[in-house]
């Protein structure tokens, strides 16, 4: 069972999650029931990952079958960058309950600090980055919202009891210090990109100083863009030698060895994967201590190594250039 971490609202997340990024619509269910039956008890969602109804099919199922009940399990999901001004804000969160079946959520984050045009979820859902996808040249094309108005919206959807939880993903110690100005609520938790290749540690470190808890997404590093062709294998930090000699040593995986480091230094993980045994696998890191010293090595790998960049993929898939982390 997971370790938790205890938020500044008081609540607690499940340090280990399961990422349903890239899961396919007609899978995702029957991923979710066997996340669910295997012990996960935090997933995390999004509108963008077009698949919130499936996952709405696998709780659904978890419950009726009596693994869980629905106060069991932490439920995170994110307002896509379409939603930002203020009036779209409860719509988009009351689509992604329906969807998820849901009467609350535990967590809803703002997915991007980048806001675009919006797209009417009767016109397309999810809407995606691209304003028109028939035009002759596909693009981005945004909109001019500021990050107080939308986190206002926000806070409103706390205070309407719909969430309980409200945070940030991919935003930088700059943007956060400007939040926290204004904020009437806390952001409870920071989700970024985090891995060995990745370690951010003055983000991390920012936030522990401030009490925002901080989730890492694709916290096995290059393996979650190999397939879709923003990583190469031979990226794969679970090929690295400190890794398989601390695997060795503790008679675990490099995966499980790479996920114990990411939880050890305080941060939850969303692993995902669609693999009955490798779920339990992701889960199974709670046995086991790395010492100072290991936690250390594997720290060094660090390579500043970000997969998932809008300031690398936007111009590439979207014809638009959209940097937010320089
Ligand atoms: P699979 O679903 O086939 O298990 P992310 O970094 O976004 O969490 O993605 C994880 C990627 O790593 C997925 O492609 C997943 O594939 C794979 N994966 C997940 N768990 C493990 C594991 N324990 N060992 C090796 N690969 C894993």
């Amino acid at each position: 069972m997971s370790q938790k971490l205890t938020l500044s609202s008081g609540d607690k997340l499940p340090a280990v999650g399961l990422g349903v990024w890239k899961i396919a619509p007609d899978n995702v269910g029957a991923v979710v029931h066997s996340a669910i039956e295997s012990g996960y008890r935090h997933l995390d969602c999004a509108c963008d990952y077009g698949n919130e109804e499936g996952v709405g099919d696998g709780i659904q199922s978890a419950i009726e079958n009596g693994i869980c009940s629905r106060e069991d399990l932490w439920i995170t999901s994110k307002l896509w960058n379409t939603y930002h001004a203020p009036e779209h804000v409860r719509p988009a969160l009351q689509k992604s309950l329906d969807d998820l079946g849901l009467e609350y959520l535990d967590l809803y984050l703002i997915h991007f600090p980048i806001s675009l045009t919006y797209i009417p979820i009767e016109k397309r859902y999810p809407p995606g980055w691209i304003f028109n996808p028939d035009a002759d040249n596909p693009k981005m094309e945004f909109a001019s919202v500021p990050i107080q108005k939308t986190w206002q919206a926000m806070e409103e959807l706390v205070d309407s009891g719909l969430v309980k939880n409200i945070g940030i993903c991919n935003f930088t110690t700059g943007l956060m210090s400007d939040l926290l100005s204004y904020a009437r609520i806390r952001p409870s938790v920071l989700q970024v990109e985090l891995h060995p290749y990745l370690t951010q540690e003055k983000l991390v470190r920012y936030c522990q100083q401030e009490k925002i808890a901080v989730t890492g997404f694709s916290p096995l590093g290059a393996l979650s863009y190999v397939p879709i062709g923003m990583a190469e294998k031979k990226e794969s930090v679970l090929e690295e030698e400190v890794v398989v000699a601390i695997a060795e040593r503790t008679s675990k995986t490099p995966a499980q060895v790479v996920l114990r480091w990411g939880v050890q230094r305080g941060t939850a993980i969303v692993p995902k994967s669609s693999n009955k045994e490798r779920l339990k696998e992701n889960l199974d890191i709670f046995d086991f201590e790395l010492s100072d010293e290991e936690m250390q090595s594997i720290s060094s790998l660090n390579q500043n190594r970000r997969f998932n960049d809008p300031g690398d993929f936007g111009p590439t898939a979207f014809n638009t250039f959209c940097p937010i982390y320089d």
